[in-house]
């Protein structure tokens, strides 16, 4: 395509949008690949500015690998204080806690990656398969079977924190206060919230990582403290930001796909009984439901480092970009079909659900592994589950990133 949208339309990123960002990304890629947008004022961090919005699917994918378009946190910070120069109404995370591989370029991105994938090795995935299974289980013990139950809240949500942390090794008697701390960095709504989370989280993540030091364990976080490549190896702070990414960027978008998924199997029952006829079928059904229903809608922010050409405008130096993953991942340009509904036989490839290029997903073959067996325990126990509410009443979350409801309400035995 080579045209781009009315670029003197700015669309606002309101709760219509939130609500339904599929209709507005379809409306927007009729028009071109490009387009402006406006953050809503009260989202935290980045609530009032005008960014860039990439939606076209070859688009998306090149700008995802592009080294022109940056993640460095110092850049996005720099546009977030020229945003809002009161720091404390800016919320979010605090610099050294966010100074990890997600949030830098290349050389530092690929010596961070390096050592990290020394620790994260698909022996310490795997091994971890009996224990997801035995989570799911007792999580699905504790739910009434004959009451309406948020499934979400009560078995997607603790059983990917309970995950995380037991392959990062945080102790379970910590787990529930890291579990509010992170609920209220993500959703809790005021900056001034998030940012004491953040420094909670800071803190407590120092003691953690001077006890693995200490007391090493048969644990991530261990092995990423012992991890070295020739005589490089993570610094403090470093293993300090890195911890916090793996848990925040684990257990947020496992959950919604199990979610996601569910809400679209109980909006499709031809789909969730040709599961329960047929498992080997979710393998393809989950990479379906990444591709229909991105936990996340869009990549982190991009700062322009040099000019790059999108459609027909060049973008400038400094300028910022939102890449929606949710909007190519349905671009009819690449997918077959009807590209807005659920088809579990569908070819998903080329997804960029997991992104794509150098930050690409380093936990995508773990959040395979526990969404497979979170279904797989649900198909066993509940075939005859349902959905229940309307799905008209159900509500998305209010955020830039996240694609996730506020809670699932499902029957697990219907009378
Ligand atoms: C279905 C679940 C998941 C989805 C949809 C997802 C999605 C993504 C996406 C889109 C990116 C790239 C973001 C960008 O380019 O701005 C990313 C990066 C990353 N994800 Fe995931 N993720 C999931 C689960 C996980 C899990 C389970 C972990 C850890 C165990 C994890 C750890 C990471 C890390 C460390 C990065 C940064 C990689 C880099 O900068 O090189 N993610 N993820």
């Amino acid at each position: 395509m080579a045209h781009t949208s009315a670029l003197n339309e700015v669309i606002e990123l309101d709760d219509h949008f939130m609500q339904d960002p599929h209709s507005v990304y379809a409306g927007l890629n009729a028009k071109g690949p490009l387009h402006q947008v406006k953050i809503p004022p009260g989202v935290p961090v980045c609530g009032g500015l005008t960014v860039w919005l990439i939606t076209g699917y070859e688009e998306v994918r090149s700008a995802l690998s592009d080294t022109r378009l940056s993640t460095d946190l110092r850049r996005t910070e720099e546009l977030f204080a020229r945003n809002q120069p009161d720091s404390t109404k800016r919320g979010g995370f605090s610099s050294t806690i966010a100074n990890h591989m997600l949030h830098n370029d290349p050389p530092n991105h690929t010596r961070l990656r390096k050592l990290v994938n020394k620790a994260f090795t698909s022996r310490a995935v795997e091994r971890l398969a009996p224990q997801i299974k035995t989570v799911s289980h007792e999580l699905l013990d504790t739910l009434p079977e004959d009451e309406t139950v948020d499934l979400l809240d009560l078995f997607a949500f603790p059983l990917t924190f309970r995950i995380i942390c037991a392959l990062l090794g945080v102790p379970e008697e910590d787990q529930e206060d890291f579990k509010e701390w992170s609920k209220q960095l993500i959703s809790g709504g005021s900056p001034e919230v998030a940012a004491a989370a953040s420094a909670t989280m800071h803190d407590y993540l120092t003691r953690l990582v001077a006890h693995k030091r200490s007391e090493p364990a048969d644990d991530v976080l261990s092995a990423l403290v012992e991890a070295r490549d020739a005589d490089d190896r993570l610094e403090e702070n470093e293993l300090i930001s890195m911890a916090f990414l793996l848990i925040i960027g684990a257990h947020e978008t496992t959950a919604n796909t199990v979610s996601n998924g569910t809400l679209h199997l109980m909006t499709n029952l031809d789909q969730w009984n040709a599961l329960l006829a047929d498992r080997g079928l979710l393998p393809g059904a989950i990479d379906e439901f990444l591709r229909l229903e991105s936990p996340l809608k869009h990549a982190t922010f991009r700062c322009v480092t040099e000019p790059v050409t999108i459609g027909d405008t060049e973008l400038p130096v400094g300028s910022f970009v939102l890449i929606s993953l949710a909007a190519a991942n349905r671009h009819t340009d690449r997918f077959e079909g009807d590209t807005q509904t659920l088809d579990i036989t569908r070819s998903t490839k080329g997804h960029v659900a997991f992104g794509h290029g150098i930050h690409y997903c380093l936990g995508a073959p773990l959040a395979r592994l526990e969404t497979e067996i979170a279904f797989t325990a649900l198909l066993d126990r509940y075939p005859g589950m349902r959905l229940a509410a309307d799905p008209a009443d159900l509500r998305w979350r209010t955020s830039t990133l996240i694609r996730g409801l506020y809670e699932l309400p499902i029957l697990l035995k219907p009378a």
